[in-house]
Formats: structure tokens, C-alpha cells, sequence
């Protein structure tokens, strides 16, 4: 069936490029003389028409993505609770229950004659696509974190972006940590894998950074720390990734998971830098770069990577693919199966040269 009109929803957390995503998407749609729709944060756009004045899902024509290829969130807003696949349902006796609302869905693409979706996101969002594509809807993903967790890609977008801010801190936080001969923790994001902290660790020159992949021992570390105040470079930068636990110890949690939304990591730099501080007796202090490292403009390695996931998503369906992922396989972008990518996670593999670059350069990984 020849594609006549397509939908775009950016779910998850949010990560510079999906602006460049959707406006590549829409151009390269239209030159093909599609139209295109966005849904309103997430599917709440098709969960909850009422709550939007157009009903949760608008033309986006070419003046709507006019200029928006720089900017940092996206212009669709997007969600990381109500999961359509389990969405929470508040029962009478006040327990919540899970319910799968993506039927839901496919009525709504079907009363609204959409052909196909271009679904933006992350692990959860993806997963969703997977769901919607066997139950017959055309669907093409494209991956987008922060995290650069997903599988079957060598690199998401968003990604990049949040390696250089990071990076950027790190640099600034060098000349305080050495004025004040102190120890300087970083908490950076990632959730179970620790790809910001490593690339961003390195690229900065911290002399520590611990990930989940590796558990660490925090005498290591602050044998380390004395090792460099013995050579008389006595200050010292750590990156703690938020989901790096220690070899006996436990991921430090905000808030537990709910029916619809996963746990909130955090709170790991502050254990580490207080035991640090018991260990050496050095001065030591906090920066949480979280949310942070997701705002702002995309570097101009994503908006490439945007824009080359967001034309070839349209290619995809031009060529009557659904159910695949857009990828990166370096020199150029393939597609893989979303079956393959659903629920699975890419952490960091403890034989990548990249760790053995941190090592290399005498950096500890705390084991
Ligand atoms: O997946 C992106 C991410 O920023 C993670 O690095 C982090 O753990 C999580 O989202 C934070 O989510 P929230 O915005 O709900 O606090």
C-alpha cells in the first residue's frame, strides 16, 4: 500500500536532535508529496485527545519545522510515564493496574487514515513500536538517547551532544579542583551503562570514573587520590556515572518504579564523595550534571545523525520496510529488526578499546 500519510512521536526522555529528526522527516516526506502529523507528547497526543485543542495530533507542514534543526527538546513535547503498552489504571479499591492501551492506538491511526509511524525514542519508546508493528501498523524507529544504551546501533543521537557538555564541565572543573587541592566528584547520566561517564571521563582527563559495568571499591579510588598527592598533584576529578554501584553495595535510587515509568537513578556522587572524604581526608565536593547534559543545542555530529535516521526512516518506508530500527554501522546507516533492539541494552563491553584507553592513560575504574 502506497504511503499517502505518516505520523512522528518523540517518547521518552527528551535529547538534542529530535528537533533535526522531525524536521528531516517532514521535508523528506513532503518532497515524496506526503503529509505529515505529530502526536503530542508521546501517544498522550491519541490517549487523551481532549487535552489538546487540535486533538493531540497536528499537520506538521514545512513551516512548522521551519528553523527548529539547532534547537535542543522537542517541539511534539514527549512523556517517559503512561507506557501504552502498561499504562497505570487507577481501580476503585485505589490499587493501580496495568493495562495495554495500544489498541487504542491503531483505531486512532486507522479513524485518522495515518499510513505508517515514524517513532522517535529510546529502549521504552521502541519496545511500543515493536508492539504496534506486530499488530499490523507500519512503523519505523529511530533511536534517540542520551545514554547511547541502545543495541544495534553504534551510536544514538543525542548521545554526542551530552559527551561534549559533560566534557566541557570536566575542563572547568579541573582549575577549581587544582586551586583548592580538592576532589571533585561528577555524577553524569546514563542510566545502567556507563557510556557519558567513560567517553566524557577520558576526554576530560579524570583520574577516576566508574560505571555500572565495573563495580567498584572505593579504597581503590582513594588509593589513587593519594598516589597523585604523593607525586604533588593534590587535587583529583572522579566521574561517577548514576547507575555505578559498588562491589558490595547497592545503585542509589530516588524513587522506585512505578507501573508505567521506570526507577530514578541518582544520589550515587554524594555516597561517593563523602566515603572519599572519610578515606583521605581531602576536601571534596559535588557536581550533578543531570538534566543538564540533556538540554541545549545537538553538537553537529547528532544533527547529522538526526537527519540522516530521520530521511532514512521516510526511505525505509518508501521502500515498504516496517517493523526495523534506523542504525548507525559505520561508514553508513542500515536498518535492523526492532525485535532485536526491544528490550535489550548495550552497556559498555569490558574488552572495548575505549576502556582500555582510560586504563592506558592511568586512569582507575576503581577495581
Ligand atoms: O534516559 C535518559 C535519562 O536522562 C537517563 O540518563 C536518566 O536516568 C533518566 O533519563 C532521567 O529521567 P527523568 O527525566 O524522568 O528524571
Amino acid at each position: 500500500m502506497s504511503i499517502r500519510r505518516i505520523a512522528i512521536c518523540t517518547g521518552g526522555g527528551d535529547a538534542p536532535g529530535l528537533n533535526a529528526v522531525i524536521r528531516s522527516v517532514v521535508i523528506a516526506a513532503a518532497n515524496r508529496g506526503w503529509e505529515s502529523y505529530g502526536i503530542h507528547d508521546g501517544f498522550n497526543g491519541i490517549l487523551f485527545p481532549e487535552r489538546y485543542p487540535e486533538g493531540g495530533v497536528y499537520r506538521l507542514t514545512r513551516d512548522k519545522v521551519r528553523g527548529i534543526g539547532h534547537l535542543g527538546g522537542t517541539i511534539l513535547g514527549t512523556t517517559n510515564k503512561g507506557n501504552p503498552l502498561h499504562f497505570p489504571v487507577q481501580m476503585p479499591d485505589g490499587s493501580t493496574r496495568d493495562v495495554d492501551r495500544t489498541d487504542e492506538i491503531l483505531q486512532f491511526f486507522a479513524m485518522k487514515e495515518l499510513d505508517a509511524l515514524v517513532s522517535i525514542g529510546g529502549d521504552g519508546s521502541l519496545t511500543i513500536a515493536n508492539a504496534l508493528h506486530q499488530k499490523g501498523l507500519r512503523v519505523v524507529g529511530v533511536p534517540k538517547t542520551i545514554d547511547n544504551d541502545l543495541d544495534k546501533t553504534f551510536t544514538t543521537f543525542g548521545f554526542d551532544t551530552a559527551v561534549a557538555f559533560a566534557t566541557e564541565c570536566i575542563d572547568r572543573l579541573h582549575s577549581t579542583a587544582q586551586s583548592h587541592q580538592r576532589v571533585m566528584v561528577i555524577e553524569v547520566m546514563g542510566r545502567y551503562a556507563g557510556w557519558i561517564a567513560l567517553h566524557a571521563g577520558i576526554a576530560g582527563s579524570a583520574h577516576a570514573i566508574l560505571i555500572p559495568e565495573i563495580p567498584f571499591d572505593l579504597d581503590k579510588v582513594a588509593a589513587k587520590i593519594r598516589a597523585r598527592d604523593n607525586e604533588g598533584r593534590m587535587y583529583s576529578l572522579v566521574v561517577v556515572s548514576e547507575g555505578a554501584e559498588a562491589a558490595h553495595g547497592q545503585r542509589a535510587i530516588l524513587a522506585p518504579a512505578e507501573i508505567g515509568h521506570a526507577e530514578r537513578l541518582g544520589g550515587i556522587g554524594e555516597q561517593v564523595a563523602s566515603a572519599i572524604q572519610e578515606r583521605t581526608g581531602k576536601d571534596t565536593r559535588v557536581v550533578v550534571l543531570g538534566h543538564l547534559l540533556r538540554g541545549g543545542s545537538p553538537t553537529s555530529f547528532d544533527r547529522l545523525a538526526a537527519m540522516r535516521f530521520g530521511t532514512a526512516a521516510v526511505r525505509a518506508l518508501e521502500e515498504g520496510k516496517s517493523g526495523v530500527m534506523v542504525a548507525l554501522a559505520f561508514p553508513n546507516v542500515n536498518y535492523v529488526a526492532l525485535e532485536e533492539v526491544a528490550g535489550r541494552m548495550k552497556g559498555v563491553p569490558l574488552d572495548s578499546d575505549t576502556l582500555q584507553t582510560g586504563r592506558d592513560m592511568g586512569i582507575t575504574f576503581g577495581d
